[in-house]
């Protein structure tokens, strides 16, 4: 059974820390922050990988850190080459955030989380189950903020850039 308390438990320290805070203000796609997307596709990892009895805290710390990317994408300067772009590039990043804010919680598990979150965008196949939990619930949970296939580009961060608050 999921519990949410166990939940709370597990990102507590990432939650109250103040760089994962400041995703409060990142918009992510739509009127959703990263700070709301991140904690939807935890949760939805957590119960996943609580189902089916995986590693239930590296899949939830990853899920929550599989968009932890250091600013925010819609100010990002234009870039020439697609594997350049934010889609392919923030994954890598957020990996290396991540490490650098929490090294104590990372594990092998947890950099194949997010560093393959946008497969199959990004080509390299997840190695474990947990991984390919995250890169669902991502989807699930982007998806479910888009109503139209149109807005499909914006999950990969290739269109729609709107003005962010400074
Ligand atoms: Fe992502
Ligand atoms: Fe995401």
């Amino acid at each position: 059974m999921e519990n949410k308390e166990e939940f709370y438990e597990i990102i507590k320290e990432i939650l109250e820390h103040e760089e994962f805070q400041k995703r409060k203000q990142f918009p992510h796609h739509g009127e959703e922050t990263v700070y709301d997307h991140s904690m939807k596709v935890a949760y939805l990892s957590y119960k996943m990988a609580k189902k089916l009895k995986l590693d239930v805290k590296s899949a939830t710390i990853g899920a929550l850190l599989h968009d932890f990317y250091t600013t925010p994408w819609q100010t990002a300067p234009k870039v020439k080459r697609i594997r350049d772009m934010h889609g392919f590039m923030h994954p890598k990043i957020a990996y290396q955030n991540a490490k650098y804010y929490f090294p104590h919680l990372m594990n092998s598990k947890i950099e194949d989380i997010i560093t393959k979150h946008m497969f199959p965008l990004t080509l390299k196949i997840p190695k474990y189950r947990e991984s390919w939990i995250i890169t669902t619930a991502d989807k699930i949970a982007s998806l479910s903020v888009f109503k139209k296939p149109k807005d499909l580009p914006k999950y990969i961060g290739i269109r729609g850039k709107k003005k962010v608050k400074k």
